[in-house]
C-alpha cells in the first residue's frame, strides 16, 4: 500500500515507518514535487486537512499529514498551531533556544505549569474519504531549559511520569510516547483492518 506523507522531515518520515510497517510510504521529493502550502489554519487538524489535501491534489493516491505543537494552559493554549513561529513578531524567526527563553519569560512565575504537545493527524483516503485523529504528550513547562535531546520545545516539556524532560528522554523512548506516534497507532488502528 502507498502512501504519501505530505512533509519534507525525513526524521518524521523514519517514525512513521517504525509505526506503519505497512506501509511504502513517499514524501513530495522522493518525486521531485516542490511541496510548501501555505499553513494558515485555525487548528491543527485544519492543518493537517489542507497539507493532505493539498497533495492528493497533486498525487490522487492515499496522503497523510501531521501537524504539531505545544499548547500552554496560562497562555490559553499558545503558541498552538503558531508554535514553529512563536517569536516571530521580534523581526526574524528565532532559533529553538531563543524561542524557548521567550517562552520561559512569559510564563514568569505563573504557577499554572501545565502543557502539552498535540499531534493532529488525517489521511486522505479518497476523494469523499479520509480519517482523522488528534493525540497529546501530557508535562508540565519547566522554570529552565533542560536536556539537549529532540528538537523544538522538548527542553521545556517536563514529564512527571517519567522525571525527565522530553529532551532528557531517549529518541527511541520519545518515539513510543511522543504525541506524533500516539496519533500515528491510533490512525494505524482506523486504516489496517
Ligand atoms: P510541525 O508539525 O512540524 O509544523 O511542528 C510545529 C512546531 O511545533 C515545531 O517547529 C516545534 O516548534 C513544535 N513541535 C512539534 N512537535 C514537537 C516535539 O516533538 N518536540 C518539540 N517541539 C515540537
Amino acid at each position: 500500500m502507498v502512501i504519501w506523507f505530505a512533509s519534507g522531515n525525513e526524521h518524521k518520515r523514519v517514525e512513521l515507518a517504525a509505526i506503519l510497517p505497512e506501509a511504502e510510504l513517499r514524501i513530495p521529493e522522493d518525486a521531485g514535487i516542490d511541496f510548501a502550502p501555505e499553513e494558515d489554519g485555525e487548528t491543527f487538524l485544519d492543518n493537517a486537512l489542507l497539507k493532505a489535501r493539498a497533495l492528493y491534489r497533486i498525487v490522487s493516491e492515499p496522503v497523510l499529514a501531521d501537524d504539531s505543537g505545544l499548547c500552554v494552559d496560562a497562555l490559553g493554549g499558545r503558541p498552538g498551531v503558531r508554535s514553529a513561529r512563536y517569536g516571530e513578531e521580534c523581526g526574524r524567526l528565532l532559533d529553538a533556544v531563543e524561542r524557548n527563553a521567550l517562552l520561559l519569560r512569559e510564563l514568569g512565575a505563573e504557577r499554572n505549569r501545565a502543557a502539552r504537545f498535540v499531534c493532529a493527524m488525517a489521511l486522505i483516503a479518497g476523494e469523499h474519504r479520509f480519517f482523522a485523529v488528534q493525540e497529546t504528550l501530557e508535562g508540565e513547562i519547566l522554570r529552565e531549559q533542560r536536556g539537549s535531546g529532540g528538537f523544538g520545545y522538548d527542553p521545556l516539556l517536563y514529564l512527571p511520569a517519567q522525571g525527565r524532560t522530553v529532551a532528557e528522554l531517549p529518541a527511541q523512548l520519545k518515539n513510543r510516547l511522543s504525541h506524533r506516534a500516539k496519533a500515528a497507532r491510533a490512525l494505524r488502528k482506523l486504516i489496517i483492518k
